[in-house]
């Protein structure tokens, strides 16, 4: 990762500014304008412009030929989520290099799925892993050990050989989950092998800490930035991101079970697969795809045991 430091014209204080007024991420700085910097940062607009077109070049803004982008789909690596219908609904398992969304009221199964994931990404090629580590960010203080206990030995794993691959991180603010979300650069550069990011869940922060209308706008900024740095992890290092969200009422459905997904537009974009959990008859839990590039829109049934998710 290149720093605003080591941008040409940029020292020590001017990095601070641009800090501080919103622009730490690259890829913010990269698609800024040079009259938008130049009133936010106080620049001359011809500096601001070198800046930007360095911050481009860091960030490799460039076009990339469909073969390239072929190339890099070839690389995309699945996670099973235990049930053979779920998997083949979200297109043969959690992939990485996208974001997938989990959503749906509580006690859907969210967090049942999160902590099944943690250990299956784990599991050889063949039996649907990636043979590799976790990042889990717990913003609701709902990680629980006992639970990757049961579904690894489900799987037969040795389960302290498990949970030493899972490194958890209790997020207690928004700014917290961010900056967590922001180090996880600093692991995968010290070797470890992190093959998927959980975030359960995604919003409880930001929707408790930004409240009312008026800070609507900073709270979607944040996310969006949030969200575009997991993205690049995702694609540099072929990372499955898995997220994890609460559903609000919409209100022309009072009477129904809330479906409609907190985070507006900017998480609506943000997510490759979004999945719809609900409550079934007698534990059964059904999942539905509901946005996806390219699969069509279904369902899946599924359980959750002692030993984790099963068809
Ligand atoms: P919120 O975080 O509250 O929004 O809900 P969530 O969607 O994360 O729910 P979660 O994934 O925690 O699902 C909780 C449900 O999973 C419980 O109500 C149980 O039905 C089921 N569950 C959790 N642990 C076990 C277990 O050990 N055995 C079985 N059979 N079911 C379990
Ligand atoms: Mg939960």
């Amino acid at each position: 990762m290149v720093e605003l430091e080591e941008l040409p014209s940029v020292g020590e204080k001017t990095a601070q500014k641009l800090r501080d007024a919103g622009f730490a991420d690259m890829m913010r700085l990269a698609t800024a304008t040079p009259k938008e910097l130049a009133v936010k940062v106080e620049m001359g607009e011809g500096v601001a412009a070198k800046v930007i077109e360095a911050a481009r070049k860091a960030e490799k803004i460039d076009f990339e030929t469909a073969l390239e982008v072929k190339e890099r789909r070839d690389d995309v690596g699945y996670i099973t989520t235990g049930s053979k219908g779920l998997d083949e609904l979200i297109g043969g398992g959690v992939e990485t290099q996208s974001i997938t969304e989990f959503y749906g009221e509580f006690g859907s199964g969210k967090s049942q799925i999160s902590h099944e994931l943690a250990v299956t990404v784990q599991l050889p090629m063949d039996e649907g892993g990636l043979e590799g580590e976790v990042v889990y960010i717990d913003t609701e203080n709902t990680f629980r050990p006992e639970r990757i206990e049961q579904i690894a030995t489900g799987f037969g794993l040795d389960v302290e050989e498990v949970l030493s691959k899972i490194h958890v991180a209790r997020a207690f603010n928004s700014s917290h989950q961010i900056l967590m979300a922001d180090k996880i650069n600093e692991l995968i550069q010290n070797d470890v092998n992190i093959k998927l990011i959980v975030i359960d869940s995604l919003m409880a922060h930001f929707r408790a800490e930004y409240v009312g209308r008026e800070s609507l706008a900073t709270r979607q900024q944040k996310l969006n930035q949030h969200l575009h740095s997991l993205q690049t992890i995702a694609t540099s290092y072929n990372v499955a991101i898995v997220i994890t969200n609460q559903v609000q009422a919409k209100p022309d459905s009072f009477f129904g079970t809330p479906t409609k997904a907190v985070g507006g537009h900017v998480l609506g974009h943000a997510s490759t697969y979004r999945v719809l959990l609900k409550k079934g008859l007698s534990g059964k839990r059904i999942a539905r795809l509901v946005d996806s590039p390219h699969l069509p829109e279904g369902e899946a049934v599924f359980k959750v045991t002692t030993e984790g998710i099963v068809d």
